[in-house]
């Protein structure tokens, strides 16, 4: 990239959701950066992720210009289904909040954020090898990595490190100053896509004593389905017969008579994970998105999260520019924190009620049961359920 400045006032490490919201959000702010993402502009927009949008990231995508696609291709949905042993029973988001979810794949926002990014004429380098960060604790950050033309090196005033949950910049940070929590499940997701329409209107999420099961979909003719599978599960041990068999009998008998099915597109198994890493600031490296916290998918809260991130980041280094002032990048970490351990504290207890545990007692089954009675039956209860389903107002 011949164009390439070698300093820039934000160098965002990562170029998925997270970072190129970041890069999008400050260019129409005045602010100037440069995305380093290591893998190719094809694999990036090529990873199918989750697919639910809360209504704040619609309308912060949509204030922000990113709108028009989601608008004419985005599925809006005014409920969820929850399906407890088979039977289903309906949340109704709108009428328990005001506000509704839009369906439409991450993949698609990624495609979009990236259009909005080169059409502006901004900076990505793809394929960045060997990302490293440095000086942080000072005035004067500076990215390195290399590429096939070589060693190069870019000067910054920040650093975001949007790379992930796998990514150099929470790990270039020391041990002594970070603090991690964690919870593996004992479980893993086994996705597929199908071209075929969905089973229902609205998602279901199945509660069923031969383990959890969600039925999503893409589009009205593209259908995303998971089933709870075991972590070590091998993808040969799944034909799609077994896994359409699997879903019918999980999502109950009223599903299993119209369930449409037809061959797998794309087939993986995913584990579920929940960490969190406070603070998300280092003197000038700030960390957003999966680089600082993972949800398990039930709920779809990942990418939401990450919006919410760069919300709040965008804004303080805005004001730091424009002003000169500290105030909004020192509240940062604290103000995005707040709002991941929310969604933390919903995708566990979702992800609790819903998933079969190997060695739970009928105690424990009998308890989710419970729940998931309550949760369909009583208003109060359903209410502080869609509000976070939803998503939580911005603070
Ligand atoms: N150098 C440069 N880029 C890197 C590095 C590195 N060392 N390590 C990882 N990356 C890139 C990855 O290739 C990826 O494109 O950083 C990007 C991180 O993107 P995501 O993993 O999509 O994370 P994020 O942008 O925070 O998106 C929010 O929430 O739950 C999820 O599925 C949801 O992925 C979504 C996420
Ligand atoms: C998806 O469609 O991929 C999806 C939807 C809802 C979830 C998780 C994943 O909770």
């Amino acid at each position: 990239m011949s164009a390439l400045p070698g300093r820039t006032q934000v160098g965002i490490v990562g170029g998925g959701p997270a970072g190129l919201l970041l890069a999008h959000l400050l260019h129409r702010r005045g602010v100037a950066s440069v995305i380093l993402e290591r893998r190719s502009r094809a694999h990036v927009e090529g990873r199918i992720r989750a697919g639910v949008l809360e209504q704040g990231t619609v309308d912060l995508l949509a204030a922000s210009g990113l709108g028009a696609r989601m608008a004419r291709e985005g599925l809006v949905h005014g409920g969820i289904e929850v399906a407890i042993d088979g039977v289903r029973r309906r949340l109704d988001l709108a009428a328990l909040t005001g506000r509704r979810v839009t369906v439409y794949g991450q993949t698609e926002v990624t495609k979009d954020l990236v259009e909005a990014r080169l059409a502006a004429g901004g900076a990505i380098v793809y394929e960045a090898e060997d990302v490293s960060v440095h000086g942080f604790d000072g005035e004067r950050p500076t990215v390195r990595w290399r590429t096939a033309a070589g060693e190069a090196e870019l000067a910054c005033d920040f650093i975001a490190g949007c790379d992930g949950f796998h990514g150099v910049c929470r790990r270039s940070v020391p041990a002594d100053r970070i603090r991690t929590y964690e919870r593996v499940y004992p479980f893993g997701w086994l996705g597929i896509l199908s071209d075929t329409p969905p089973v229902s209107d609205e998602l279901i999420y199945a509660s069923h004593e031969r383990g959890f099961a969600l039925a999503s979909m893409r589009s009205p003719t593209r259908s995303r389905y998971y089933i709870q599978c075991d972590l070590d599960a091998d993808l040969a041990d799944w034909p799609d017969e077994r896994v359409w068999d699997e879903l019918k009998l999980r999502l109950g008998p009223e599903a299993a008579a119209t369930i449409r099915t037809g061959p797998s597109i794309e087939k993986s198994v995913a584990p579920l994970r929940s960490f969190v890493a406070e603070p998300m600031r280092f003197g000038r490296l700030f960390l957003a998105g999966d680089a600082a916290h993972i949800v398990p998918p039930t709920g779809a809260k990942g990418l939401n999260l990450a919006v919410a991130d760069v919300k709040v980041l965008s804004e303080a280094l805005a004001e730091f520019f424009a002003t000169g002032s500290e105030e909004g990048i020192d509240r940062y970490s604290e103000r995005a924190l707040r709002r991941v351990w929310r969604a933390q504290r919903f995708s566990w207890w979702f992800s609790a009620q819903l998933h079969r545990y190997d060695g739970a007692d009928g105690f424990a089954r009998r308890l989710q049961l419970t729940e998931l009675d309550y949760l369909t039956g009583s208003e109060p209860a359903a209410r502080a359920f869609a509000e976070n389903y939803v998503g939580l107002p911005f603070d």
